[in-house]
C-alpha cells in the first residue's frame, strides 16, 4: 500500500472542504424565468412544475422584487398571449403580456436586468416556432423578419437583453443590425445558439401552451448526437454579434457546455430547464431524493462544466437557502 499521497487530507472537515473547493455557484449569476399572461391577479401553478406560476403583470412585478431582495440579478420572460394565430400577432405589440411585464418591472425594481425569450411558439395557434408553409415547413427567412419585429418591440419596452430561443439560421445578425439602426446600441443578444430538439421541454409546453400541433421542433432544433454542430453555432452567432452564449438543456449536455466555452471567448448561459426542474421535483416529493442537495450538485455541476450564467427555475429557493447559510 502506498500512502505517500493522501488525498483524503483535504477532505477532513467543513473547512478544510470550503478552502479547496474549485467552484462556487454566486447567487449573481442565476436567472429566474417567469411566465407572464394576460389579466390581473393571476398567480396559477404549474402543474408539472411544482411553486412555479403563470403571473399576470401585477403579480410578476411583485415576484420581481422579491427576486430582487434574493441578490438575483435577472429574470427571462416567457410570454403566453390573449389569442394565438397562424402569424403570431401578439408577439410584437408593444401592449402584449412581456412588453407590459418589462415596463411594470422597471417601474417596481430599476436595478433587475430583464431577458425576454424571443421565439413564435407560444404565439402562434399551431405552437410551431415560426413562419409556416403550405407544406408544413418553417420558412426560415420570413421566421426571421417575424423575430426581428418582435426583437424592436421587446428592445422599445426596455428589455436589457433579446434572447431568441428559435434556432433559426442568420436570426442574430439580423436582430443586432436591427437593434442598431434604430440606436438600441446597449440592447444586448443572448443567444440559445445550441438548443437541442430535446423531451426535456415538456413541462414548459404545458405551461405555454406551445405543443406544436403536428410535426416537431427538429429541422431547427440540435440533433442529440451531435458536438461539433454546437460548437459551430456557437462561432456563428458569436460572429453574428451575439454577447451571451447559451447552450440548453443543462444536464445531459454538459460536455456541449465544456466545448463551447473552449471555443469561444463570451460568457456562457447554460438553461436548466423545465424538464430537468420537473423530475426533480418529482422524485423528491416521493422522497426519493434530497432536492436540495440534489440542486447544489446540479448547479455546481453546470459552473465546473464552464457556464458562467445559469437560468434555472430554482434560482429563488437556491439564494434564498444561500441567504439563511
Ligand atoms: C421557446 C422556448 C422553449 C423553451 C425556452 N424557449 C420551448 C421549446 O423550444 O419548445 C424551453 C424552456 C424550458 O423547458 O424550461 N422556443
Ligand atoms: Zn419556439
Amino acid at each position: 500500500m502506498d500512502l505517500s499521497q493522501r488525498p483524503r487530507r483535504l477532505r477532513v472537515n467543513p473547512a478544510m472542504r470550503a478552502l479547496v473547493a474549485e467552484h462556487a455557484v454566486r447567487v449573481q449569476n442565476l436567472i429566474e424565468p417567469l411566465f407572464v399572461v394576460p389579466g390581473s391577479g393571476v398567480r396559477e401553478e404549474i402543474a408539472s412544475m411544482p411553486s412555479v406560476c403563470r403571473l399576470s403583470v401585477d403579480q410578476l412585478a411583485e415576484d420581481a422584487k422579491k427576486i430582487a431582495a434574493l441578490g438575483i440579478p435577472a429574470i427571462l420572460l416567457f410570454g403566453i398571449p390573449p389569442e394565438k394565430d397562424d402569424a403570431a400577432s401578439w408577439l410584437a405589440r408593444d401592449d402584449g403580456p412581456v412588453q407590459r411585464a418589462i415596463a411594470a418591472v422597471k417601474q417596481a425594481v430599476p436595478e433587475m436586468l430583464v431577458v425576454t425569450d424571443l421565439c413564435a411558439c407560444e404565439y402562434t395557434s399551431h405552437g410551431h416556432c415560426g413562419v409556416v408553409r403550405k407544406d408544413g415547413t418553417i420558412d426560415n427567412d420570413r421566421t426571421v423578419d417575424l423575430l426581428v419585429s418582435g426583437a424592436l418591440s421587446y428592445a422599445r419596452c426596455g428589455a436589457d437583453i433579446i434572447a431568441p430561443s428559435d434556432m433559426m439560421d442568420g436570426r442574430v445578425g439580423a436582430i443586432r443590425a436591427a437593434l442598431d439602426a434604430k440606436d438600441f446600441i446597449d440592447t444586448a443578444i443572448m443567444s440559445y445558439a445550441a438548443k437541442y430538439a430535446s423531451a426535456f421541454y415538456g413541462p414548459f409546453r404545458h405551461a405555454a401552451g406551445s405543443t406544436p400541433a403536428f410535426g416537431d421542433r427538429r429541422t431547427h432544433q440540435m440533433d442529440p448526437p451531435n458536438a461539433r454542430e454546437a460548437v459551430k453555432e456557437a462561432r456563428l452567432d458569436a460572429a453574428e454579434g451575439a454577447d451571451i452564449i447559451m447552450v440548453k438543456p443543462a444536464l445531459a449536455y454538459l460536455d456541449i457546455v465544456r466545448a463551447v466555452r473552449e471555443a469561444v471567448d463570451l460568457p456562457i448561459a447554460v438553461f436548466n430547464v423545465s424538464g430537468e426542474y420537473a423530475m426533480l421535483k418529482a422524485a423528491a416529493r416521493e422522497g426519493w431524493i434530497d432536492e436540495e442537495r440534489a440542486v447544489d450538485e446540479m448547479l455546481v455541476s453546470c459552473k465546473r462544466a464552464g457556464a458562467d450564467i445559469i437560468i434555472t427555475y430554482f434560482a429563488r429557493s437556491y439564494a434564498a437557502r444561500l441567504a439563511k447559510r
